[in-house]
């Protein structure tokens, strides 16, 4: 009986900690200050709807998608697998709105929030805030 106690306890245990650093792993992205202003026209007006675009900034870069004239969704492009890699993501050379992590292949939807579409990672990009007024698009964080 305290055989089968002990087996029960180290599994719980275990249980504990993986998910612990699998957590942990998801959300160390190293803090990057992001604070980006872009002129919808002057900047941005070659991106499309359901287009995306690299920029500077980030802790590896930024992927800008638009879903719409006026909706925007901003990414860093570190992948979440191994963030300490500084591997960023890069365009699908298939599918549009698809970015892939050069190293593992995970790959992430930029419609769907950043969440990836085949792992192994298994956390969406880092989002940055995005906000629009008047012509112009703020990127923050
Ligand atoms: S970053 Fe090295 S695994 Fe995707």
């Amino acid at each position: 009986m305290k055989k089968i106690f002990s087996i029960l306890l180290c599994s719980v245990i275990s249980v504990m900690l993986y998910n612990g650093c699998e957590t942990n792993r998801g959300e160390i992205i190293p803090y990057v200050r992001v604070d980006i202003y872009k002129n919808i026209y002057a900047d941005l007006g070659t991106l499309g709807p359901m287009q995306s675009m690299l920029i500077q900034g980030g802790y590896n870069g930024i992927v800008l998608f638009r879903d719409d004239m006026d909706n925007f969704y901003a990414y860093d492009r570190t992948c979440t697998l191994w963030p300490e890699h500084n591997a960023a993501v890069v365009s699908d050379t298939v599918f549009e709105g698809v970015f892939v992590c050069p190293e593992c292949h995970s790959k992430y939807l930029l419609s769907n929030d950043g969440q990836v579409i085949s792992g192994p990672a298994n956390y969406p990009l880092v989002r940055y805030r995005t906000s629009v007024s008047y012509d112009v698009l703020h990127i923050y964080n």
